[in-house]
């Protein structure tokens, strides 16, 4: 595999699927397809450890024995224990996560925040790459992911996804899942996310705000439908930047 390339596993735990593939550290890209199994419904720990379990299988015989293996969770993780699930099964909260998934898979992983592994390999490889000010990487999918990145350091587990937008919980509103739920044009879709743009940026003032998640490759139907004081643009890594970002942190 790779030559001399630097190489880590990542594996990205989403809500309709969870993909890993072996990443080229140097350059930020995938060494190979995506091997990708659809989320169990019931997305217990043990499941999900399963799950991860078999798609890193694919790989290890082809990656070094000591590779890293990174992979992200769509809730809080404070020193490897998920703190919360809002949209995954209920036991996660407090449990070991990093600890259960080592266990599982014989070898020693890294658990992170979904939205902040996007966020660092947009930071390292894509869209907001060597920028220096205030980045805000905002994950559209089911919920709303934020990573929070000053002069290249992630402030980790920025819940902003769940800021309270008109009396409600922001990423029921506003999140790519909402906008599929209830049917929203494009356009009345983009007033909430003008709505949540608007605030996040009165809050925090940022340099420059990065939009991820898998609708951010339509990113032409509703970008320019807003109007912001901070530069908006779409991500480059799509669905690769959780799996990519996982392998880049558990690397360092
Ligand atoms: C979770 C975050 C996660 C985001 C994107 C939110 O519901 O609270 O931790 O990053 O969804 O998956």
């Amino acid at each position: 595999m790779a030559g001399t390339a630097r190489v880590a596993l990542g594996i990205d735990i989403g809500g309709s699927g969870i993909k890993g593939a072996p990443v080229d550290l140097d350059r930020g890209v995938l060494l190979e397809e995506r091997f990708k199994i659809d989320t169990p419904k019931h997305s217990t720990p043990e499941a999900l450890a399963a799950v991860v379990a078999e798609i890193a299988n694919n790989f290890t015989d082809r990656l070094p024995a000591d590779a890293p293996i990174g992979i992200t969770i769509p809730g809080v993780v404070q020193h490897g224990v998920v703190r919360t699930a809002a949209n995954i099964d209920k036991k996660w909260i407090d449990s070991p996560g990093q600890w259960l998934f080592s266990e599982t898979l014989g070898r020693r992983c890294l658990l992170v925040n979904d939205a902040d592994a996007a966020g660092v390999a947009e930071l390292r490889y894509g869209a907001a790459r060597g920028h220096d000010g205030l980045v805000i990487v905002t994950t559209l999918g089911t919920g709303i992911g934020i990573a929070l990145l000053h002069k290249g350091v992630l402030i980790p587990n920025a819940e902003l996804g769940h800021l309270s937008l008109d009396g409600h919980d922001a990423e029921t509103r506003a999140a790519a899942s909402a906008r599929d739920r209830e049917g929203l044009s494009w356009a009345q879709w983009a007033a909430r996310l003008q709505r949540y743009y608007s605030y996040l940026e009165s809050l925090l003032w940022p340099d420059l705000f990065v939009v991820g998640g898998g609708v951010s490759r339509r990113s032409e139907k509703f970008l320019p439908l807003l109007s912001l004081r901070t530069p908006i643009v779409p991500a480059q890594l799509q669905n690769a930047a959780g799996i990519i970002g996982a392998a880049a942190l558990a690397a360092d």
